[in-house]
Order: C-alpha cells, then sequence, then structure tokens
C-alpha cells in the first residue's frame, strides 16, 4: 500500500497510475484506463516514445533555465496542458472544479470536456483567471452547438476544440463489460430549464456527418481560435490549414477510439512538416515523462496535453494532487531541458533527436 501524508513518496506519474489502481473502483479505474479495442495504440504512445534517442550538448551554462512559452498568444508556465477528458466528478467531489484550480495555480491551460460533470459556470467560478480551451463534440443539433459555443464564449474561454476522431464511439471493451454508460449523467449539456440530469448515452448524440466544409459555420458563429483535436495524417493537416482553423492537436484520443492508428509522437513529423509552421501544432498521448516533452518539442509541438494523468493527479488529492502531477512532470521537463543544454523552449530543436533510431 502507498502511504498517504508528507513522508508519502509519488516521485513520477506512473506513481500516481499506481495509486489510481489500487484506490479507484474497477469500473472507474477502467474508464480511465481502458483503450479500444486490443488497446495497441494506447500502450503504442508510450512505447513509441521511449524508440527515441536523445542528442545532449553541453557547455552551454544552463544556471537559468526557463520553461515559458505561449499557446494562441497566451503565456503559460510550461509547455504541460490538460487535455479534455470526461466526467472528473467520477474521480474526485469537486471533479472539474479542482481541476481549473489546480491549472489555474500552474499557470496552463485546461481544455474543459463537452462531458464535464460541473457546469461550466462553476469551472470558471471555481479559477476565473486560469487559461481555458473548450472542447466540442459536434452534436447533430446545429442550434445546440451554437447556444453552447456562445456560452462558452462569454464565459471567456478562449479557444474552441472540436475532437474529429469520435463520430462514433471506439469499442471499449470493459465499460462495456461494466455497462458503463447507464450509470453515467451529464449535468451540463441538459436544458437550462430541466434540472435533473439525463443518462449520458442519451443525452450525447455526437454527429456522425460533421464535413470539412461545416468548420465555416462554426467560423461564422464563433470568434474563437478553431483548434482540430485528433489528426494524424498530413492530408487533414494541409485541409485544417487550407479551411483557416488555427491550430491542430496530434492525437488519437489516448488510444481510445480507433485502435492500431499510429502512436501520436510518430504521427507528429508529418503533421509538422505539412503544416510548414503556417499554425500551431500540439500533441497529446503518452506523455509521462519530462524526456517526453521534450521530444514532442523538438519534433515540433508547441506544447503537450495531459489525459490520463490529471486523472490519476485528482483520484489522489483533487486539486493539490494534479499540481502535484503538473509540478512533478514541469520539474524533470526543466531537468531535461538542463541536461541537453535548451536554456529556453525556443531553442530546442530536431538536432536533439538522433533520427537514425526513429
Ligand atoms: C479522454 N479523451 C477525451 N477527448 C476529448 O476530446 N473529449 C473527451 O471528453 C475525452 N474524454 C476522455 C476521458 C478519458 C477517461 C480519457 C482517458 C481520455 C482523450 C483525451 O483528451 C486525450 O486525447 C488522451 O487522454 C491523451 O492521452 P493520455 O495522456 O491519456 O495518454
Amino acid at each position: 500500500m502507498l502511504e498517504s501524508g508528507p513522508e508519502m513518496s509519488l516521485v513520477c506519474l506512473t506513481d500516481f497510475q499506481e495509486h489510481a489502481r489500487e484506490h479507484l473502483s474497477k469500473s472507474t479505474r477502467d474508464f480511465i484506463e481502458g483503450g479500444a479495442d486490443d488497446s495497441v495504440t494506447r500502450d503504442e504512445n508510450i512505447a513509441a516514445f521511449k524508440r527515441i534517442r536523445l542528442r545532449p550538448r553541453y557547455l552551454r551554462d544552463v544556471s537559468e533555465v526557463d520553461t515559458r512559452t505561449t499557446i494562441q498568444g497566451e503565456e503559460i508556465s510550461a509547455p504541460i496542458c490538460i487535455a479534455p477528458t470526461g466526467f472528473h466528478c467520477l474521480v474526485w467531489p469537486d471533479g472539474e472544479m479542482s481541476t481549473a484550480r489546480a491549472a489555474q495555480a500552474a499557470g496552463i491551460c485546461y481544455i474543459t470536456s463537452t462531458f464535464a460533470s460541473c457546469s461550466l459556470e462553476d469551472i470558471v467560478i471555481a479559477a476565473p483567471e486560469g487559461l481555458r480551451w473548450f472542447q466540442l463534440y459536434v452534436h447533430p443539433d446545429l442550434q445546440l452547438n451554437k447556444q453552447l459555443i456562445q456560452r462558452v464564449e462569454s464565459l471567456g474561454f478562449k479557444a474552441l476544440v472540436i475532437t474529429l476522431d469520435a463520430p462514433v464511439c471506439g469499442n471499449r471493451r470493459h465499460d462495456i463489460r461494466n455497462q458503463l454508460r447507464k450509470n453515467l449523467t451529464l449535468t451540463d449539456l441538459q436544458s437550462p430549464k430541466k434540472g435533473n440530469s439525463i443518462p449520458y448515452f442519451q443525452m450525447t448524440p455526437i454527429s456522425t456527418s460533421l464535413c470539412w466544409n461545416d468548420l465555416s459555420w462554426f467560423q461564422s458563429i464563433t470568434r474563437l481560435p478553431i483548434i482540430l483535436k485528433g489528426i494524424l495524417t498530413k492530408e487533414d493537416a494541409e485541409l485544417a490549414v487550407k479551411h483557416k482553423v488555427q491550430g491542430i492537436i496530434v492525437s488519437n484520443h489516448g488510444g481510445r477510439q480507433l485502435d492500431e492508428v499510429l502512436a501520436s509522437i510518430d504521427a507528429l513529423t508529418e503533421v509538422v512538416a505539412a503544416v510548414k509552421g503556417k499554425i500551431e501544432v500540439y500533441l497529446d498521448g503518452g506523455v509521462r515523462t519530462g524526456n517526453d516533452v521534450l521530444k514532442a518539442l523538438a519534433l515540433g509541438a508547441r506544447c503537450i496535453f495531459l489525459g490520463r494523468p490529471i486523472l490519476w493527479g485528482l483520484a489522489y488529492k483533487g486539486e493539490h494532487g494534479v499540481k502535484e502531477v503538473l509540478n512533478i512532470l514541469t520539474n524533470e521537463f526543466h531537468t531535461s531541458m538542463a541536461l541537453t543544454g535548451c536554456r529556453s523552449v525556443a531553442e530546442i530543436n530536431r538536432n536533439l533527436i538522433q533520427f537514425s533510431r526513429l
């Protein structure tokens, strides 16, 4: 058993995973950890980072290392932000409110999910100064999207992240076995007039017919920058640029949607090459160490987003657990920068990567 209290020793992100495994109910643990089908891609996200080797440079005065950067023009304390994940109240009573507080304290961006289990208003009240983006699962009823986006905009969210890789839900065997969908409810998307929660799966149809040409409709109803989450190919990256969105998150949904696609870090290079610096490219999937962050940045990501590790932190100690996860990873990244001779994020580049091993 892991101890709690000041003497306990959770020193890396996988320690938090272990702690969550021991303390969460089976169905919640399975919901968080699960991948689609055989979980090939979920595991590959981690393994692919470990195949990449680094080329450090020395004698470069690393007495001061600065991890700060910007995304969409907003400063963040480190290129380590929070990916959208649903139902934070499953693992901690205050759910997304705690996550938002931790993100605000850390000075990084928190992407709030369409499937947040706290209301968007409560999340904003909990951390009014935090940088927040909103992740949208496009609803088949366009007017519902419009209402939600306008609400998000007026609440001060700074970007709209549209998830592309879930026109239908991937096969998550554990969730099917655990009959998870029957038991989850969603408070946020319900009409403001109805007070009661509605079961998640009835409440959340996601458009199966969304196309590239629909993006102009979203651009016509919001001034928020639009970020497309879930792109894995140069073809789609080129279309994203052509359709004038402001950013791409290279992601395979943590291996929870289509199984047997490339690891995110392996897809990053072709996406970065295709956008030719015209828009920002971010990455999520399998980031667990400071070296992983460094590798993603060296290969062209502007920042990375964490999915499961945030839920492990939340399950450990709510806001404080998430803060610890962010703090540990930022410290590791700081060390990775110093040990490779990078004094600023701008100095992290492709020369740090040993290409023959890729
Ligand atoms: C997710 N993810 C996700 N993505 C999204 O766009 N909207 C969502 O509501 C959710 N919900 C969600 C729940 C849980 C439990 C997980 C694990 C993941 C995917 C998420 O944003 C991200 O792409 C991956 O989690 C990143 O991989 P890692 O960091 O978990 O390896």
